[in-house]
This record gives structure tokens, C-alpha cells and sequence, in this order.
């Protein structure tokens, strides 16, 4: 968990936009929340251009005391500090990059005190062979792990070479599983082609979920919650707040890195109440690690399901239509679970619901996921009045 500079920033970014993130991170909570990495993007480097030409360098200009000073600033303030290379000549956004160059980067980043790096090919690989992406990511691993300094790695292959049946093994710790998220809920068809939206990354990542587990997941990309189509870089109208409070769950659910890619130095109530959730994180966070499944699917009408460590499980009831719902989840039917009686607590009205023993149903509003944590007891009385007398979100 924690904050990407690049889906409000873009290459924009210097050290006071770092420090005034970390110091308003550490002011409204995120921090404490659970968002501690601080990963700045591509951009930082000094040089445009093929390595031959520069060194790779930090931005004087743009970062004056270094990226040291800046780890040191990221660890005395509680948070860790994350760095951006990639396996080319230069990186997406034309810097220097580390290809030929890795042992030396590597550590490079480890005595500036570096705790994540996103190694991005650029969707450049996308028809190479898989033995060549292979090579390339287990490559950068082995310099990480050389560099003595533990450093969470991210590789980031936009979802090409099955990266998510191999990845783990070649020491990656995350992996994107499709193309770079656009600041929509549901654009039809992919934006300039190529974005994925909210709806379109989970259809992507969800059936993907065996493959993730503690220490190596799939990753939906960074969060486009409170962008509201503002961004300096990413394409995409924005969403509304119900849109992006789904998203956030959806991420929450499928066990995807919870990396905030808005300006954390402005965000409006709304949103800082939905990034800062506790119940919420806390299914992100579940020690079992188990990613969702999507257990039912009428069309748009879909249920999907996380199994917690305490044996509870977290359901989403997610309505993909333009017509508010009724929607129904069966935890014998829908979960495989033999409970005779079960409770029913909403995650975002933080309210519990009552107790069960017939399915459980609710009203949906367009584009909502209802969030409940079904959880089974023991030896009580039963409401067997499913009405859900629980107010629709702001
Ligand atoms: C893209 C990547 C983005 C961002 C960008 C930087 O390939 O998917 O998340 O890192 O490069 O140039």
C-alpha cells in the first residue's frame, strides 16, 4: 500500500511534491492507514536518452538534496521510498534506463536506501518469446537480491508472456496484469485502444487470482480514486464517487496493491473516507491472502468473494447496470459454505445487518458494490426479514 506519482503527475514530479505528499499523508491518516510506500515514477531521472549518452543520474533540479536525503526524509516520517527503471535503453517516458546496466542500479538504488522498485518494459515485449521476459525480469531480481537490501519488485510487463504463471518464481513480488488503467469506470472499449478501465482490469485480473498469494500478487494497477478526470497524465473523464468507492473494493477484494495515484495534498471528504476505510484495508490486508473469485455472474449482476483468514468471507455485489438492483447472495449456494445461520456486517455503512439463515438481499444502486462480511455463528436467535433497511450512500 501506499502512493504512485504517475497517474496525477505524469514526469512532473520534484521533492517538494514528494515531501508535501508525505507530510499530508502522515497528516490525514493515510499513513497510519497502511500506505507507506512513496514511489515516485518515471521521471526523475536527469537524462533523456540511451545510457551510451548519460549516466543515469538523479534530477538536480528536480530532487536538489538527492535521493538519499529523500529516503531519509521517507523512512524519518514512517514511509518507505520506491524508485522507477526499466529493462530498455530508456524508460517509457524516454529517461535512461538500466538495460545492460542492472548489478549497477540495483545498487545504486540500494545506497540511496531505496525499498520498491517498478521495473517496466513498456509493453515493449509484446510478442518476444517468453524465455526472453523471463530473463529480462529474473535478471533485474538477481541484482536486487546482489545489492543486499531488501527491495520489494515490481514487474511490470502490461500482463504479456503469462507473467502471472512465472513471475513469482523469477522473484517478483507484483505484477501489472493488463495495460496501463484509464480514469474511467466503464468507457466503451478500450481508450486510444490500448487503456483498460476499472470494469475492464477486473474482468482481466479476477480470473487470474490462484496465482497470487502472500509476497507475490497480481496487480491492477494503480488507483484512479479521486482523480475525478483531473489528471495531468492519465486519459479518461473521471468516474463518479459510487464508481470509484467500487474500484477501491474491487482492488480491496482481488488482493491488488493499493497504490493511490491521486494528489494526496487535496483530496475532498469523499475520497479520503474511501481511501482510508479500515474495514475495507483490512480484507486487502487479510494475512490468508486469498485474492476474490467471482462466484456468480448474471450478466450485470455479479457477486464476487474473498475467504478471510477467521473463516469469514467478504462478499461484493456488484451492479454493473444503469438500473438500481435487487441482488440476492446464497452463502451455501454462492460461497460453499454449510452455515446454518450467519451475520451481515456493511463494510461502507459500517453497520451490521443482522442475522441470517435464508439469503441474504440487497438493493444496489448503479455501478455500487455492496461490501458485506458474512461470518458464520453459532448458538443465536435468526431474523429471517431480509430487508436491507440500510440507507444508500451519499
Ligand atoms: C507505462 C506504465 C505506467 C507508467 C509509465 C511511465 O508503461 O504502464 O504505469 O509507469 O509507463 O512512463
Amino acid at each position: 500500500m501506499g502512493w504512485s506519482s504517475w497517474n496525477q503527475f505524469g514526469d512532473q514530479i520534484n521533492e517538494q511534491l514528494l515531501v508535501q505528499t508525505m507530510d499530508a499523508m502522515a497528516a490525514n491518516g493515510l499513513r497510519d492507514a497502511g500506505y507507506v510506500y512513496i514511489n515516485l515514477d518515471d521521471g526523475w531521472q536527469r537524462h533523456k536518452g540511451a545510457r551510451q549518452d548519460h549516466p543515469l543520474e538523479v534530477d538536480p533540479v528536480k530532487f536538489p538534496h538527492g535521493l538519499r536525503w529523500l529516503a531519509d526524509y521517507a523512512h524519518g516520517h514512517g514511509f518507505k521510498l520506491g524508485i522507477y527503471s526499466g529493462p530498455g535503453q530508456t524508460t517509457c517516458a524516454g529517461y535512461t534506463g538500466s538495460e545492460g546496466h542492472e548489478a549497477e542500479d540495483a545498487k545504486q538504488f540500494a545506497a540511496w536506501g531505496v525499498d520498491h522498485l517498478k521495473y517496466d518494459s513498456c509493453c515493449s515485449h509484446k510478442d518476444a518469446p517468453k524465455t526472453e521476459v523471463q530473463a529480462i525480469v529474473k535478471k533485474m531480481s538477481l541484482a536486487l537480491r546482489a545489492s543486499g537490501r531488501p527491495i520489494v519488485y515490481h514487474a511490470c510487463h502490461c500482463g504479456w508472456a503469462d507473467i502471472w504463471q512465472w513471475a513469482a518464481d523469477a522473484g517478483a513480488n507484483h505484477w501489472r496484469i493488463g495495460q496501463d488503467i484509464s480514469d474511467d469506470f466503464d468507457y466503451p472499449g478500450h481508450r486510444e485502444k490500448y487503456y483498460f478501465d476499472v470494469l475492464d482490469m477486473l474482468d482481466r485480473g479476477i480470473t487470474l487470482g490462484q496465482h497470487a498469494g502472500p509476497g507475490h500478487w497480481n496487480d491492477f494497477d494503480m488507483l484512479v480514486v479521486g482523480l475525478n478526470g483531473k489528471s495531468q497524465e492519465l486519459v479518461g473523464a473521471g468516474a463518479s464517487n459510487v464508481e470509484y468507492r467500487t474500484h477501491f473494493s474491487l482492488w480491496a477484494l482481488a488482493a491488488s496493491p493499493l497504490l493511490i495515484g491521486a494528489d494526496v495534498r487535496a483530496l475532498d471528504a469523499y475520497t479520503l473516507e474511501t481511501l482510508s476505510n479500515k474495514e475495507v484495508i483490512a480484507l486487502n490486508q487479510d494475512p490468508l491472502g486469498q485474492p476474490a473469485e467471482k462466484v456468480r455472474d448474471d450478466g450485470t449482476l455479479q457477486v464476487y468473494a474473498k475467504g478471510l483468514a477467521n473463516g469469514s468471507v467478504a462478499v461484493a455485489l456488484l451492479n454493473r447496470g444503469s438500473a438500481t438492483a435487487e441482488m440476492t447472495v446464497s452463502p451455501g449456494k454462492d460461497l460453499g459454505e454449510a452455515w446454518k445461520h450467519y451475520r451481515v456486517r456493511d463494510l461502507w455503512r459500517h453497520a451490521e445487518l443482522g442475522e441470517f439463515d435464508i439469503p441474504f438481499t440487497a438493493e444496489v444502486i448503479s455501478h455500487e458494490a455492496r461490501l458485506l462480511l458474512l461470518s458464520p455463528v453459532t448458538g443465536h436467535a435468526t431474523t429471517t426479514d431480509t430487508t436491507d433497511n440500510t440507507p444508500a450512500p451519499k
